[in-house]
């Protein structure tokens, strides 16, 4: 039988260089998306999806971060006092359970698989799932839901992925695929950020894993990688050869790299056109905005 996965590693150690100098002295992860930080709309696909142990793997600076999900009697306080019981609701969903979160330390930002690997003695020998919180994800039913809806009839290890244009795969983990089954593709290679003429696919890994406890004992030979980084993905690709149990899951949805500049403001156009509260106000001047740049050419 399948064990369920009620873990879920956020790593969020990364220095996030491409949002300085907001990142001087903010945590990108802070950095906030319509009303909410990205972290939150990590946590809610988390929860959506059965998650009920949530391990942040962070850094230095990184304490903005660890106070979002504390209580905040003073403001709670206010709130009742004015009676504003929606905006109470809000607060209180940012709310974690005593217990439910945890905080690991990585010391050095040594990759992406070498701070997966700094939350091993909290995963144990579970099968756990990996959140990026910079992917950001729009659909109907959040990406790691339909992921463990699917990894409830193939087990193993599960990657989020998506299709890219030939010319951007050389930024993204991708997959040789041994076997394409629509939603699902059985994998025979994985390769971190190939040569433009090396990618084995368009089929990008994006950040959301589930992923069985040997990859924390592969990721304990901690041999780096591409970029010099320890990869998470070089740990994914050695189950190929050991287990042949690596899928790749093609989600419904669409995914925004707010990693990068273009791609947050792309999902702040997304989020905020999506919200019923501002969609008029927002869409009208956005329309005005395009229609004055054409006048404009
Ligand atoms: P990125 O490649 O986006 O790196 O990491 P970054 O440092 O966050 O951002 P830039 O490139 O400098 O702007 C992908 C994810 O892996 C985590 C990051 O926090 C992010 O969620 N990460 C990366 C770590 O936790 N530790 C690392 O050593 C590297």
């Amino acid at each position: 039988m399948k064990r369920k996965v009620t873990k879920a590693i956020f790593p969020v150690a990364g220095l996030g260089t491409r949002f300085l100098p907001a990142t001087k002295s903010i945590p990108k992860e802070i950095m906030t998306l319509v009303d909410r930080p990205l972290i939150q709309y990590a946590i809610d696909e988390a929860r959506a999806a059965g998650i009920k142990e949530f391990i942040f793997v962070t850094s230095r600076g990184k304490s903005a971060l660890e106070d979002y999900f504390d209580a905040a009697p003073v403001v709670e306080a206010e709130l009742r006092r004015k009676g504003k019981k929606d905006l109470l609701e809000l607060l209180k969903m940012t709310n974690m359970e005593s217990g439910a979160i945890a905080y690991i330390r990585q010391q050095k930002a040594l990759g992406l698989g070498h701070a997966v690997w700094c939350a091993r003695r909290l995963i144990a020998d579970e099968p756990f799932a990996v959140i990026l919180p910079d992917d950001v994800i729009a659909s109907e039913k959040p990406c790691l839901q339909q992921m463990m809806e699917a990894y409830a009839e193939t087990g193993g290890n599960m990657v989020a992925a998506m299709e890219v244009p030939a010319d951007k795969a050389s930024s993204y983990g991708v997959l040789d695929i041994r076997e394409d089954m629509g939603a699902l593709v059985s994998v025979s290679g994985m390769v971190e950020k190939p040569k433009a003429h090396e990618a084995p696919s368009n089929l990008a890994v994006i950040g959301r894993y589930i992923l069985t406890p040997r990859i924390m004992d592969n990721l304990n030979k901690k041999k780096s990688g591409a970029a010099g980084e320890i990869q998470l993905t070089d740990a994914i690709a050695t189950e190929i050869a050991a287990a042949n149990n690596v899928y790749g899951f093609r989600f419904r949805g669409q995914r925004f790299d707010c990693g990068s500049k273009a791609g947050f403001l792309q999902a702040t156009v997304a989020f905020g056109l999506a919200r019923d509260d501002l969609h008029d106000e927002f869409a009208a001047f956005l329309h005005e905005m395009v229609s004055v740049r054409k006048a404009a050419e």
